[in-house]
């Protein structure tokens, strides 16, 4: 393209080079964002047109080619173009070769870089309240899974060793609270979001009689940015929302894991159905948990993507730098990929199976009830410590026999210590011992149905 056909060519005597054309252009990855570039444009021009910066039969104008520009994008009719750079240029070429030159009065006032920083905005306020539901989605279906199996006692782990029976609802609504502070999370960053940078100019503001404050009703802010330097150079807001994201994922990989380990032959507790499995090309008895395995590691990717803004945004010298154009890469792909994976997600927790006989048996197995014990002579008036120091020698004793606690005659148990009486084999049983866990927060059935009516499942 000559330099006197660019729209900013005019102070340039050569064209630009076609390397630095492609290297530059940003269009394959920010036309994403016409939609909002669109809205934008109109909200400016209508302000415009209310400040007699323009004529209103212009704005008008304006705004019917902007609505006939977005259909032809809708429509897949529109011929995006690298030497235009990005989609805020692309847009403005063609309103001009549609409109004629009144199409030129709508940059007035106006810079590309608080243009941009509007349109990650709408941008990513769209996205955060899809995502926000989709997050819910996901907590509500853990819980429609909890409430259908929510009698089935499992072995709950520390360090990945069995340690104490808990309800499988128990685990999984676990999980409904990691998600509620995602959207927490997510709420919270709305609220930074939710201010104007248009009208920002370049960096220093505008000599132009413009009414921000118009705008931002227009656009649904409910504030304007404060200082013109910060606006067009700030992308907190879109760190926030990946670190927030970063965050859920972590969340997101933990629930995935567990259904990778549960879904093996050692584990055997769930069974995933087949339509979210993938086989092996060599291998014909394979059935892999293969969309939860993405998922973990699609975790690593939306880590990688909050490093890079943040090394993106370190040590810019105020206000605008080009660097800045590098966020939407991370940005974008980031909310393609948490949206996809809640997807899976929620529809892997709608149908997994549960396989209550491994579960039952596996909780009934390792000494999990020794705490259970330790509790029942505390309940007798022994100090914690010595009961402790008690069930410890009678669990290395059946250690050595190759027999469970609840296996040893009353006769024998009252060697350890004379406390222990016949009620104790009632006590010791997986069902009992998640029973009486009554403590707040704790595994009680109770406890669990009262969060399920909580969650309103
Ligand atoms: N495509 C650019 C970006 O995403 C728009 C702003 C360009 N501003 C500039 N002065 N070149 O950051």
């Amino acid at each position: 393209m000559p330099p006197g056909k660019k729209l900013w060519g005019g102070r340039f005597v050569s064209a630009t080079a076609g390397s630095v054309e492609a290297f530059t252009a940003s269009i394959d990855v920010d036309a994403r964002l016409y939609r909002h570039d669109i809205a934008g444009s109109i909200a400016h021009a209508r302000m415009l047109a209310r400040q007699r910066i323009i004529a209103p039969r212009e704005a008008r104008r304006i705004v019917a080619g902007l609505e006939a520009i977005r259909d032809e994008i809708d429509e897949g009719k529109f011929r995006f173009s690298a030497a235009d750079e990005d989609i805020h240029m692309n847009i403005e070429r063609r309103l001009i070769e549609r409109i004629g030159r009144v199409g030129e009065k709508l940059h007035t006032a106006r810079s590309r870089n608080d243009q941009v920083a509007l349109d990650l905005r709408l941008y990513l306020r769209d996205e955060v309240k899809a995502i926000i539901v989709a997050v819910d989605g996901l907590k509500r279906e853990l819980a429609r899974t909890a409430k259908r199996h929510i009698d089935v006692v499992m072995p709950g782990y520390t360090h990945l060793q069995r340690a104490q029976p808990v309800l499988f609802s128990h685990h999984l609504l676990a999980y409904a609270d990691m998600l509620e502070r995602d959207t927490e999370r997510m709420r919270d960053c709305l609220k930074r979001m939710d201010v104007l940078p248009l009208g920002s100019g370049a960096l220093a503001g505008t000599t132009l009689p413009i009414d921000r404050r118009y705008v931002a009703r227009l656009l649904g802010f409910a504030r304007v940015s404060k200082n013109s330097l910060d606006s067009v150079a700030d992308r907190d807001f879109a760190i926030e929302f990946i670190a927030a994201a970063a965050i859920l994922f972590v969340h997101l990989s933990r629930l995935a894991e567990e259904w990778v380990l549960w879904s093996s032959t050692e584990f055997g507790f769930i069974e995933l159905p087949d339509r979210y499995c993938t086989g092996s090309s060599m291998m014909p008895q394979k059935k892999n948990p293969g969309v939860p395995e993405l998922v973990r590691g699609k975790a690593g990717r939306v880590f990688g993507h909050l490093q890079a803004l943040l090394t993106i945004m370190k040590g810019l010298p105020l206000a605008y730098n080009r660097d800045l154009q590098e966020d939407k890469r991370p940005l974008f792909d980031t909310v393609d990929t948490v949206k996809a994976s809640l997807e899976v997600m929620r529809e892997l927790a709608a149908g997994v199976k549960v396989r209550k006989q491994r579960m039952t048996e596996a909780a009934a197995d390792g000494f999990m009830n020794a705490t259970d014990l330790a509790d029942y002579l505390v309940e007798h008036g022994v100090p914690f410590r010595s009961a402790h120091g008690i069930v410890g020698r009678i669990v290395r004793s059946c250690v050595e026999r190759g027999v469970k606690i609840e296996d040893l005659p009353l006769g024998e148990l009252k060697r350890f210590s004379p406390k222990i009486e016949k009620d104790v084999y009632a006590y010791l049983t997986a069902d009992a011992g998640v029973g009486r866990r009554r403590s707040e927060g704790g595994t009680a059935p109770v406890n669990v149905r009262r969060r399920l009516k909580e969650l309103g499942v």
